[in-house]
């Protein structure tokens, strides 16, 4: 099996980053981290990342003048190294359209709700405003209108009663680190493709009978238990 030559784009705490990380270093695992790149040089992922023997590059974006000049650098250290995808985690620079249509279908991303709800920030904050009993995360295939994008897989959080965003949001990312490896390996292996704008999937069995309920449905007998 040759494992997919990935890169991993970070700006901060780099949690996700370590999940896949550490996915990777299961030998069977179809793709391999070869470069974690971070647009600020004091972003705390760096430093997970060089723990786990990743290599790591910083790119300023405050160094260049324009967005073209930035993602120019970040282009040359991927090619330099042969990366064939990216993943995106937590990486908060708007990307040009050029930069996504040369790593188009090459590029992926996770947001911490279920998509298309909640695009942008604070999304923990808006799933309470908006009063819904099911939140959750996603992974999908990177498209130039922010957030977007054909889905790859989701993960739905209930909502419980009292959370607050940091509540709801640490269960999230709980979520987020069991879904982000699951994707990835889906994708590299062509399990899930994108076809139009969707993702179809090949071999993949997937259980149709269950469904998450939020609140869960407790009967008589098991309330009174
Ligand atoms: C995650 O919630 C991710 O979904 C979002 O930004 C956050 C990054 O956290 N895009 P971390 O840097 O992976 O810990």
């Amino acid at each position: 099996m040759t494992r997919k030559r990935t890169a991993i784009l970070i700006s901060g705490r780099g949690s996700n980053m370590s999940a896949l990380i550490a996915a990777a270093m299961a030998p069977d695992f179809p793709a391999r981290i070869d470069l974690v790149i971070s647009n600020r040089p004091g972003a705390a992922g760096l430093e997970r990342a060089q723990a786990a023997d990743i290599e790591t590059a910083v790119v300023d974006h405050k160094a260049f003048e324009t967005r073209e000049a930035f993602e120019a650098e970040v282009q040359a250290l991927l090619e330099a190294r042969d990366i064939e995808l990216l993943c995106l985690a937590g990486f908060m620079r708007i990307l040009t359209d050029g930069f996504i249509a040369t790593w188009l279908d090459r590029m992926i991303n996770i947001h911490p709700s279920l998509l298309p709800m909640f695009k942008g920030l604070d999304t923990h904050q808006r799933a309470l405003d908006a009063g819904v009993r099911l939140a959750g995360c996603t992974v999908h295939v990177v498209r130039p209108e922010m957030d977007t994008g054909p889905i790859i897989a989701q993960a739905a959080v209930p909502v419980l009663p009292g959370d607050t965003a940091e509540t709801l949001g640490k269960r999230v990312l709980a979520a987020e680190h069991r879904l982000y490896p699951h994707a990835l390996a889906l994708y590299v292996t062509g399990k899930a493709r994108v076809s139009g704008e969707r993702i179809v999937f090949h071999e993949v069995e997937a259980d149709g009978e269950g469904s998450l309920m939020s609140p869960t449905l407790i009967t008589r007998e098991q309330a009174d238990a």
